[in-house]
């Protein structure tokens, strides 16, 4: 066997499934699992508690460079404080995606993901920019995607709330991301696209062990 990295690159929109897949497809394949999200929740969970204007793009950015930021195991946590819960919070999702649009903190959140991957022998990585940007080489690039409707109508079945409004946040959310000139949200032309709309994580996370399995054989790793 070849020692080229196993990195299987998962985008895709929010709700699409991405971290319920991923999870279970890394924990299948004996990989770690890396969720860039809670990374850029994490940054800016740090600004708003330590009252840094999320517009300051220098100072969040200068913010990002010096906490230590560790996202493992389903746990997040900044400078040895867990907040694996806060970041899932109204506030942190409200203000995400302004962090997310800020280039340099891209810049040093991009210097930790593939610090991470080039220390493993692979891993599953999952965001918005993983397959286009961060790991342009992947084995295996998935971009998991589903409708507004459907993915409003499971984060409702997780967290409560009314389809209508969770469909419109979702479809400003979507916006946001897909809009903002650096590394917008879009599937890349060489990612592989899975609507996973009716479908059950194991059935999608077969799909996709069967896929790394083919390219594997196509280029005789
Ligand atoms: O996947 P999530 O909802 O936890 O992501 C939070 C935000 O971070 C979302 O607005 C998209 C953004 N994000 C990004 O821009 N690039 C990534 N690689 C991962 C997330």
């Amino acid at each position: 066997m070849s020692s080229t990295p196993l990195i299987v690159a998962i985008d895709g929109p929010a709700g699409a499934g991405k971290s319920t897949v991923s999870r279970s497809l890394a924990s299948r394949l004996g990989l770690e699992y890396l969720d860039t999200g809670a990374m850029y929740r994490a940054v800016t969970h740090a600004a708003i508690s330590r009252g840094v204007a999320l517009e300051d793009t220098e100072a969040v950015a200068a913010l990002a460079g010096t906490i230590r930021l560790r996202v493992a195991h389903g746990r997040t946590s900044v400078d040895g404080v867990d907040i694996s819960e806060s970041i899932r919070g109204d506030a942190v999702t409200a203000a995400v995606s302004t962090v997310a649009a800020n280039s340099a903190v891209r810049q040093v959140m991009r210097d930790l993901q593939r610090a991470w991957g080039l220390a493993r022998a692979g891993g599953v990585i999952e965001g918005r920019d993983i397959g286009s940007v961060v790991f342009p080489d992947a084995l295996l690039k998935v971009y998991l995607t589903a409708s507004p409707r459907v993915r409003a109508e499971r984060r409702v079945a997780e967290v409560g709330g009314d389809v209508d409004e969770m469909e419109k946040a979702i479809i400003q959310r979507d916006l946001k991301d897909s809009s903002r000139s650096d590394s917008p949200l879009s599937a890349s032309s060489d990612s592989i696209v899975v609507d996973t709309a009716g479908r059950s994580v194991e059935a999608v996370v077969e799909e996709i062990v069967t896929m790394i399995a083919q390219r594997r054989t196509a280029i005789g790793s």
